[in-house]
């Protein structure tokens, strides 16, 4: 049975996500020794060296560890599988051996010394950044790939922690705290004050976090989309796109501005699309809000010349699985009662009609109001 609590004795803190990282040794509550992995160019981060280096700085050997902590990420994908390799390589020798995993948004809340709801920016690849939001308790409650662009950046509530790499994304500088120190030193501070119970056995089941598809392509996991065909997250610079389909698909189009805001990074908005792998041409989109565990999805529109393919089916089902994923119960809409194509689709998804909205459309047409109930996730035991 796994006990948990800070353990005494001598812990390895191992972080190469926010590469290169280093390696840190912790001894009852404070830290004795620090080592950045340092990198030569084009070389990944060396956290074996690093590690040799701290225990021996502290004179400790492999087999005297109470404990490993390990940098989970979301960062540099080779950085942060060196950190859990070791730690789970340790683990599996030491089957007793306490461990636990702290996640980037968490170590860079703890480096900037803020109090949760906040948002974190982490760098992901050289166009995006990762943007992540603590609830009050520190714990993540959404995260999603977005454009490092300053405008869309901007409007962030709350603080707005990043690590100094992303120099190039000018958010609100009042709101924003910038995190410059080492990330082993980082994590070494937050497992000495004793915020990171270890868990005796954990090591081996260990996880990289992934919280953001790379490259934006999302695998359709509801529905097989036609070949040729991917899922993507939606972001700013798609607005042009998105505004050619809309207006594509409806004698009502709504505005540049409208779709905009949708667009915008917002921890409760979402936006998906359908890009054509080898033109990059957008053939379908669909925009969702949540807040509440409600999810309200606003519209999917498939080009006209690309319907009937499944499209429109594979976004519906990406945005159920959305929602499930984020405890969400019920999903609403509204839709034209003359809509039948789209009626008939989210009903075969299992929307019900649930109501109506005389009147509701600028026409005078009436709204039918569907819904779709999400089996609730059993309780944690
Ligand atoms: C509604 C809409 C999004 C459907 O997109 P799509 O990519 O063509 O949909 P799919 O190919 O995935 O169709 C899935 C199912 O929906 C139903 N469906 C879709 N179009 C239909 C039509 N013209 N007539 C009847 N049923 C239709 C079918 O049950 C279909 O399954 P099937 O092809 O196996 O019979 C598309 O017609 C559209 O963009 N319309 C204009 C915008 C709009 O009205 N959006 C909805 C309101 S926000």
């Amino acid at each position: 049975m796994a006990t948990r609590g800070q353990a005494s004795g001598a812990v390895l803190v191992l972080e190469g996500a926010l590469a290169p990282g280093g390696a840190a040794l912790v001894r009852d509550g404070a830290v004795v020794a620090a080592r950045g992995a340092g990198r030569a160019p084009g070389r990944q981060p060396d956290l074996f060296v690093a590690m040799r280096r701290v225990l021996d700085d502290a004179g400790v050997s492999v087999g005297a560890l109470s404990g490993v902590v390990a940098g989970l990420g979301p960062g540099s994908f080779t950085g942060t599988r060196v950190a859990l390799s070791i730690a789970r390589a340790l683990s599996v020798a030491r089957p007793g051996l306490s461990a636990a995993g702290v996640d980037t948004a968490r170590l860079l809340v703890a480096a900037a010394g803020v109090e949760p709801p906040v948002h974190v920016l982490i760098p992901w690849g050289r166009r995006r950044v990762l943007l992540a939001t603590l609830d009050a308790e520190g714990a993540v409650v959404s995260a999603r790939c977005v454009a490092r662009d300053p405008a869309a950046l901007r409007d962030l509530a709350g603080v707005t922690i990043r690590p100094a790499v992303l120099d190039d994304v000018a958010t609100s500088p009042e709101r924003t705290v910038v995190v410059d120190r080492p990330s082993h030193e980082a994590l070494a501070d937050l497992v000495a004050t004793g915020a990171v119970p270890l868990v005796a056995g954990a090591g081996r089941t260990l996880a990289p976090a992934y919280w953001a598809p790379s490259d934006a392509v999302l695998p359709p996991r509801g529905a097989r989309l036609a070949d040729g065909l991917h899922v993507v997250e939606l972001a700013p610079e798609d607005l042009d796109d998105v505004v050619s389909v809309e207006r594509a698909s409806f004698d009502d189009p709504w505005s540049p501005a409208m779709l905009g805001a949708e667009l915008a990074p917002d921890a409760g908005r979402i936006a998906l699309g359908v890009r054509e792998h080898d033109t990059g041409r957008l053939v379908a989109f669909a925009l969702a809000r949540e807040a509440g565990g409600e999810m309200n999805i606003l519209v999917v529109a498939t080009h006209p010349d690309r319907r009937r393919q499944g499209i429109g089916r594979a976004l519906v089902r990406e945005l159920l699985d959305r929602a499930r994923a984020r405890q969400v119960e019920r999903v609403d809409l509204e839709v034209r009662v003359s809509n039948l194509p789209a009626i008939a689709l989210y009903e075969r998804e299992g929307f019900t009609r649930v109501g109506l909205r005389p009147r509701y459309y600028r026409d005078g047409e009436d709204a039918l109001l569907m819904s779709c109930l999400l089996a609730r996730r059993p309780a944690a035991p």
